[in-house]
């Protein structure tokens, strides 16, 4: 008793913090679909604060990313489907997922950039292809490699739902960075940025970050996972969100 007490006292401005941080956490949680969020046009390398457009605001969100997969091991084995080693197979190379939140309304993202802020009106910017369309709940993923990330996933596994005609021009930073997605008139309509350490998810070769909900901040850290399965879950509902399913029902 005595113990705890002297340690309570000791820490108070930290244990203060904490209690402020887990309300918060829960207030977020329920009250962030509802909260003002900012909205951004891409000017030149500024991004300057406008009136959220109603159309695209939020319509579509960057819910995995893949900054670390695992590499193949050796030139040898330059054909992967000779792999043996299970592991080597998810050598997909980087990914990313985004994911349409409405029940209703299909989104029709062709045109649509994504970029991390280094490349932020530049030509390497990624360019969603014509006719590019995510479907509602559904999500879609653009790949630094297509042909790698088709071998990694089967149709099964994501592979049907990659983005074919291009790939990313750029690299995800393992450190961390802040990632992007605008619509065709190059005004965001989701950003993240991630980062490799605590209280961010730290992840092992292989593993993705998921959004851990639809409804979840993405900029705050505590709304991302590594996600529970090996090579993430591109395409497909989040491990986490499963996970969130069955211990709610
Ligand atoms: C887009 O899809 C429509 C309808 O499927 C098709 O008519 C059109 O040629 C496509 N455009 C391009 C550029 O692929
Ligand atoms: C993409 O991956 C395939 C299969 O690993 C490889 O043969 C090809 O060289 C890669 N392309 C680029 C542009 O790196």
């Amino acid at each position: 008793m005595k113990t705890t007490k002297r340690r309570r006292s000791h820490h108070r401005p930290k244990f203060f913090f904490c209690l402020l941080l887990v309300f918060f956490y829960f207030v977020g949680a329920k009250t962030t679909t509802k909260t003002t969020r900012f909205f951004f046009e891409v000017e030149g390398k500024e991004a300057k604060k406008v009136k959220p457009s109603e159309e695209d605001f939020g319509a579509i969100l960057i819910s995995e990313i893949m900054y670390n997969p695992i590499k193949t091991k050796s030139s040898e084995s330059s054909s992967p489907e000779v792999t043996t080693d299970d592991t080597e197979k998810k050598a997909s190379g980087e990914w990313v997922e985004f994911l349409n939140p409405s029940g209703t309304d299909e989104v029709d993202v062709s045109g649509w950039f994504f970029s991390d802020e280094k490349n932020l009106a530049k030509s390497s910017m990624f360019q969603f292809p014509s006719n590019t369309t995510i479907k509602p709940k559904e999500r879609i993923v653009v790949a630094k490699n297509v042909t790698k990330f088709e071998i990694a996933y089967g149709e099964n596994e994501g592979a049907s739902d990659v983005v074919k005609d291009a790939a990313l021009p750029f690299r995800l930073n393992n450190k961390g960075e802040k990632l992007l997605l605008l619509n065709a008139k190059k005004e965001i309509v989701h950003e993240v940025e991630y980062n490799d350490k605590a209280p961010w998810p730290i992840v092992f070769a292989g593993y993705s970050i998921e959004l851990t909900s639809q409804k979840s901040d993405a900029n705050d850290p505590f709304s991302w996972v590594s996600s529970l399965t090996f090579g993430g879950t591109p395409g497909r509902e989040n491990s986490v969100e499963l996970v969130n399913k069955l211990v709610n029902n």
